[in-house]
């Protein structure tokens, strides 16, 4: 099949990967001209587990091209996916729908005289499909929601094992491509309104999961109960289920804050409660606060007099393992209250994102390539991102090199017993310490 992806970021690279590797001939699409120069000389700009790997593989055997212009990338194309972002509106809490509504303005001056699919894979507010096809306003043209439920860092994973593909359309002709397309795959057929209202329900149905278990620890913390037991008790029952239950310090990233906050003000639009989600994004905001008063607070413990400077290394500034993104990255939120407190230095080291992190934090932290290094003369030992590395690092030596001993694994990652046998006072999440 001949398939073009509109957006070549976290979405659209992978899943044009991912399509180009099982054969189709893949073209992505990008208007910025320099990134697709990069693509053209071999250069990736984010990071994913094995996609430079295949992305190498699938350009050499000539299924994966690129083009700036979108009447150029769909000529042959069967099937055009719109993979460009929808991030928040500035000034309200709305999907801006800018990058949607340009491409099809670009898609309708093509003119297209043979049937296509439009299948929109950006997570898109209910009814943006009726908006697609009015602006493209071609009989050949079928709008389909496709909406994409990977996860960065696992992304090419997740495109070869999806646990469902939603297809939102009535259209005969549509349904029949798609079905080609994923012949092998659990797909759901539903109406194109469904479809885009699945993605926000599911997205925010697990932020929500998230926030609830971040509540349950903080009444752990308080009541002498573990909340990785009552997780473990929780998800034993499969109704629960024992995913997305990890206490940590807030859910961050490109989906879960923008698509909270965009399924709440639909749900305004068309004057409908969900107060849910409402709870859900202030907890959650609330919540990176609560984490940095905490470091502050034991920062301060230290310094009961204020007469010294405390140093604090923190390990990890993404949003989570395995991605080099810091949109919205709870880390970085952390580390912006912990700016606010009075005499801390703040050394940070995360294996992929501290370039993005400096785009955001600039020089206000010294960033460290090495993580011994990182902790070295600090007296505090903070851990915000859930990197397997983390957990296989020698922390005998990192405490030996600390000046003082205290580490907080706010991830709850590191086995407590051995961190605490090395010499740490250890602290971690939803558990009381005295
Ligand atoms: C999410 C959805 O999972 C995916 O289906 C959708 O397509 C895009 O949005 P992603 O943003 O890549 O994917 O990250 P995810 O793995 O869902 O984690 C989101 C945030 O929640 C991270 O900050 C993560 O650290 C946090 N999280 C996740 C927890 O704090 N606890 C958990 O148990 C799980």
């Amino acid at each position: 099949m001949n398939i073009s992806i509109i957006g070549t970021g976290y979405v659209g690279l992978p899943t044009g990967v991912g399509f180009a590797s099982l054969g189709h001939n893949v073209c992505c699409i990008d208007k910025n001209i320099d990134k697709v120069e990069r693509l053209n000389k071999g250069q990736i700009d984010i990071y994913e587990d094995n996609l430079k790997e295949l992305f190498d593989k699938t350009v050499q055997e000539g299924k994966l091209t690129f083009a700036y212009s979108i009447k150029e990338g769909i000529q042959n194309a069967d099937l055009v996916i719109l993979a460009v972002g929808t991030p928040t509106e500035p000034n309200t809490n709305k999907a801006d729908l800018t990058y949607i509504k340009e491409a099809s303005k670009e898609i309708a001056e093509c003119e297209i005289d043979r049937h296509i699919v439009i299948a929109i894979k950006s997570t898109v507010p209910v009814g943006t499909g009726d908006m697609v096809e009015e602006i493209i306003n071609n009989e050949n043209c079928d709008i389909v929601s496709m909406p994409e439920f990977l996860r960065e860092g696992f992304a090419l994973h997740d495109f070869f094992n999806p646990d469902r593909i939603v297809i939102g359309t009535n259209s005969e002709k549509a349904k029949n491509l798609l079905q080609q397309l994923y012949q092998d795959k659990n797909v759901l057929f539903t109406d194109r309104r469904s479809s885009e209202l699945i993605k926000y329900a599911s997205n925010a149905f697990l932020a929500l999961k998230i926030h609830y278990i971040n509540e349950i620890a903080d009444l752990c913390e308080k009541a002498g109960a573990n909340v990785e037991f009552v997780a473990k008790g929780m998800g034993l029952d499969s109704r629960i289920g024992n995913k997305f239950l990890n206490a940590g310090i807030g859910f961050g990233g490109s989906c879960f804050p923008k698509d909270t906050k965009a399924l709440l003000e639909t749900s305004k639009e068309f004057d409908s409660k969900m107060s849910l989600v409402d709870t859900v994004i202030n907890g959650n905001n609330f919540r990176k606060m609560k984490i940095a008063k905490k470091i502050a607070d034991k920062a301060k413990e230290l310094n009961p007099h204020g007469e010294k400077q405390i140093r604090i290394a923190i390990y990890g500034l993404a949003f989570k393992n395995n991605t080099d993104d810091c949109r919205e990255s709870p880390a970085i939120e952390i580390i912006q209250h912990l700016l606010n407190e009075k005499d801390l230095i703040l050394e940070v080291y995360d294996p992929k994102a501290n370039e993005n992190a400096k785009k955001i934090l600039g020089d206000k932290v010294n960033y460290y390539e090495c993580p011994k290094l990182c902790a070295y003369a600090v007296d505090m030992l903070v851990i915000l991102t859930e990197w397997e590395e983390f957990k296989n690092l020698d922390y005998k030596l990192i405490l030996t090199s600390m000046r003082d001993d205290i580490l907080l694994d706010y991830r709850n990652l590191l086995d407590e017993e051995e961190m605490k046998s090395i010499g740490f006072k250890y602290e971690r999440i939803g558990k009381k310490y005295d």
